[in-house]
């Protein structure tokens, strides 16, 4: 039976989904959260159905044991390839951030023309297409995988000649296809949102998951009686599966001082 207090279960292939986090922690700071980052497996983008599943319920099942009374998928390709079988395995929400980042793309698209980009699996699986036409069958939808961004991002990369190239090359399509609102659709994508935005003008919505997923979580544990007690101080936990001094050094460019020590777990 899941209790108020407990903590948020949070997890990701890597750092990535630490903008997931930070959103958490902005919107709901009074919430405790145990994030786990699988960066001994990192990437997921370019892996199976089956083995992002496969990983995917590891770390659920771990996060579980740790107590958790919710658990947001925070990784694009792990929610597109497992939330519903997370969803129909454990007896906790589970949150994934396609949904609210299609809900969004929806609310935001005015001319009716939406662009995805993400991780190839991603991309592949078509879970952001199938979600938002959901909600609003007529609308047009261009996706484009784009693997270089996640290294780029990793790299620190986020303004150079070269990641401005590279993005230019994905989203020509894009803009050829008039999109008016493009879904970030990876955990990685909104450290680049200013470049994004400069190719894509002013007129293009970048919709960013991981604002919306925060917002969604909390609808999720207000509507469960689950929201931690008010005037509590959020007190975070964070585990990786490998290279912790890395993820420290990486994870304090995404939360800044909010993160200040990493502990490592190995699974499977
Ligand atoms: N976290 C992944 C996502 O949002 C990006 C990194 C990876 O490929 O594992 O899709």
């Amino acid at each position: 039976m899941s209790t108020a207090d407990a903590p948020i279960g949070v997890f990701d292939s890597g750092i990535g989904g630490l903008t997931v986090v930070r959103e958490l922690m902005r919107q709901l700071p009074e919430e405790r959260i145990i994030y786990f980052g699988d960066t001994a497996r990192v990437p997921y983008g370019p892996k199976s159905p089956d083995t992002v599943r496969r990983y995917s319920s590891e770390i659920a099942a771990f996060l579980a044991s740790e107590g958790v009374k919710a658990v947001v998928v925070a990784c694009n390709t792990a929610t597109a390839h497992a939330l519903g079988m997370l969803q129909a395995s454990l007896p906790l929400p589970i949150i994934g951030v396609v949904e609210p980042g299609a809900r969004a793309a929806v609310r935001g698209s005015h001319g009716g023309a939406i662009g995805v980009i993400g991780t190839a699996g991603t991309i592949a699986s078509g879970a952001y297409e199938r979600a938002i036409r959901a909600l609003e069958p007529q609308v047009r939808i261009a996706v484009r995988a784009c693997p270089l961004f996640v290294p780029l991002v990793e790299e620190g990369w986020l303004d150079t000649e070269a990641t401005r190239l590279i993005a230019r090359e994905y989203l020509d399509p894009m803009t050829a296809e008039r999109v008016d609102t493009l879904v970030l659709g990876c955990t990685h994508y909104p450290l680049l949102k200013p470049l994004l935005s400069q190719i894509m003008g002013p007129n293009v919505c970048l919709i960013d998951s991981a604002e919306e997923t925060a917002a969604e979580t909390a609808r999720v544990l207000t509507a469960r009686g689950l929201r931690a007690p008010s005037g509590e101080r959020g007190e975070h936990r964070f585990v990786a599966s490998d290279a912790a001094e890395q993820f420290l050094r990486m994870g304090q460019r995404f939360l800044g001082s909010a993160i200040e020590r990493v502990e490592t777990m190995t699974l499977g």
